[in-house]
């Protein structure tokens, strides 16, 4: 039995108020995440439960139970406090996904200070600009990215703490560093949590930024209400399971859903600290056992290219329930993983900005291959006519996807950008970005970022669509779908491809494509021109950077990519 059961049961008087009585809060009450997710969860009597198993890129293991996570956040949380630190104060997180920066988020949020995680292969000048941008006066990290923050310091007045937290002893400490070894100190067996309420600042996230300039998206401590639910309801997360979130805790599925929400409801979680590689994913499914899988559309397409064989050749029945979030999944995707796992991936949809899912194909309702799903219950999704703002009634047509703001996981705003944050509103709605369509079961089908949808001579064409009936195409590995100029429709189709191993492309195999999609798409949405890539750009959050593709077109300048993977 699914945590939601019934969906629709669940819409009737649907009240967030449900999750807080589960949580035992009450409006105006003290509100700490920190302290939800470890002290909360071990004076339930579960302190002895694994909280997480964690594995490096070298094989090497270690785990914590929940006691010892509340442990060390509170011995990091007093180290804080010790140095100098306080409450609001914005302290970055600059680590691989090391259980020190586990540790240090809930230590952070403990002494009602703001955490800023920042993805760790990011360069000089992508954590630069975001450093700076917050004024963060803090910085954890390990003693590998030092000279990383040391070439960049002296530019930051507001930086005064560069804090190493690590295994290896660090020697030749400079100006404003310190350096500590967490099995070393003393273990801080109680520490007084700072009192944050619901609106008290707790995460400050910047956006993967594949559009425009990075943004840092505020979040509060309220958000735990929505991610606690989602958590419970989408993910469907129960006592016995053993979750894996892929992302990085550098970008918000990381926290929400790779922190916030399974220790809020006292789950074990797996994290591995290494690249993709498909084997090495596999093995990490069958030796820990996993039963929930939260992981992307890219990670699921780069598996499906290694192959069914692959998949197969482990034993991987321990899985329970899988779902995906970041960019559109492909319906082959889904219906390639009911072939291979034997159960379907169960799309979510949200954003950096919205802190908690939006919309999802949840447990035991029907999927649709391709569609999003349905919005959360006690969310008031619509597609609106881009003319008007007002919510389009007639299914299946394309608009933008907004929200009725109020939901506990929403930012409350950018930072530094007020002006940006108020044109994200219009009259009583949200405004995602997204263009999308609801057809006659209230099932949400994205179409494309706002930027990305391709009119061709006034037609509108999805990129998503044409991708994914590329993808459908034996030899392709992946596609992305841009606008190209044209004389006579201003805009034609361009489709940028690369091929799975073993394949070459030429003219022949060109053709072939091109017949094979035309029985799937209007003559409309038909690439005028097929361009093979050994690899498409794309950001460190994996999501395709059609933005750089379409600006190469166009004759544009690429903008901003400090968030493109590069290496
Ligand atoms: C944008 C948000 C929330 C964590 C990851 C991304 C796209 C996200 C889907 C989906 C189609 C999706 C949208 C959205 N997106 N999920 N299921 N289907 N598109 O967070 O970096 O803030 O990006 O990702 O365009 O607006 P983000």
């Amino acid at each position: 039995m699914s945590n939601i059961g019934s969906y629709q049961k669940r819409l009737l008087n649907f009240n967030w108020s449900l999750a807080e009585k589960e949580l035992e809060y009450h409006d105006g009450d003290i509100i700490n995440i920190g302290w939800y997710c470890s002290d909360r969860i071990c004076l339930q009597g579960k302190g002895d439960r694994i909280a997480l198993h964690f594995e490096n890129f070298a094989g090497k293991e270690r785990k914590y139970t929940f006691n010892d996570i509340r442990l060390a956040s509170n011995t990091v949380g007093t180290l804080l406090t010790n140095l100098g630190l306080q409450n609001r104060d914005r302290i970055c997180l600059f680590m691989d996904r090391v259980p020190e920066l586990y540790f240090s988020f809930l230590g952070i949020l403990k002494i009602g200070a703001v955490a800023q995680p920042l993805f760790s292969a990011f360069g000089d000048e992508s954590l630069y600009v975001r450093l700076e941008d917050a004024q963060t006066r803090a910085i954890i990290t390990q003693s590998k990215y030092l000279p990383k923050i040391r070439r960049i310091r002296d530019k930051l007045p507001f930086l005064e703490y560069i804090i190493v937290l690590d295994h290896t002893k660090t020697k030749n400490l400079e100006n404003k560093e310190y350096a500590f070894y967490l099995e070393e100190i003393p273990a801080v067996e109680k520490m007084e949590i700072f009192p944050t309420k619901s609106e008290s600042p707790s995460v400050l996230h910047y956006t993967s930024g594949t559009t425009g300039q990075p943004k840092g998206v505020q979040h509060v401590h309220y958000s735990l209400i929505s991610q606690y639910l989602t958590t419970k309801w989408v993910l469907d997360l129960q006592d016995d399971d053993i979750y894996w979130c892929t992302a990085d805790p550098g970008w918000v599925t990381g926290t929400s859903y790779g922190i916030i929400g399974p220790w809020s409801l006292g789950i074990t979680q797996c994290v591995l600290d290494a690249g993709f590689s498909a084997q090495a994913w596999y093995r990490f499914i069958e030796k820990y056992k996993i039963s929930m899988w939260y992981s992307s559309p890219t990670a699921i397409r780069s598996l499906m290219k290694a192959g069914n064989e692959l998949a197969m050749s482990y034993d991987l029945s321990s899985l329970r329930h899988l779902a995906s979030i970041g960019e559109p999944l492909n319906p082959e995707a889904v219906i390639w993983s009911q072939r291979v796992f034997g159960k379907p991936f169960h799309d979510t949809y949200w954003q950096t900005e919205t802190g908690s899912i939006m919309i999802s194909n949840f447990p035991g309702m029907k999927i649709k291959p391709g569609s999003m799903g349905k919005p959360f219950p006690g969310i008031t999704g619509v597609i609106l006519d881009q003319e008007r703002f007002e919510p389009i009634k007639e299914a299946g047509k394309i608009g933008l996807i907004a929200f009725r703001p109020g939901w506990p996981a929403m930012m409350r705003g950018y930072c530094n950008n007020q002006e940006i944050y108020k044109k994200k509103f219009v009259g009583r709605w949200y405004l995602t970005g997204d263009k999308g369509s609801i057809d006659n079961e209230g099932y949400f089908w994205f179409v494309g970022r706002d930027d990305d949808i391709i009119n061709t001579g006034g037609h509108l064409v999805s990129p998503f669509e044409v991708e994914s009936a590329l993808l459908e195409y034996p030899a392709i590995g992946e596609s992305a779908v841009v606008s190209k100029p044209d004389e006579v429709n201003m805009e034609v189709v361009k489709a940028f491809i690369t091929l799975k191993p073993g394949f070459l492309f030429n003219s022949e195999l060109e053709l072939d494509i091109m017949n094979f999609i035309r029985k799937r798409l209007s003559s409309l949405a038909m690439p005028q021109e097929i361009e093979y890539m050994d690899k498409l750009p794309r950001t460190r959050s994996g999501k395709i950077m059609r933005r750089l593709l379409h600006a190469k077109e166009w004759g544009e300048d690429i903008g901003d990519i400090s968030t493109l993977e590069n290496d």
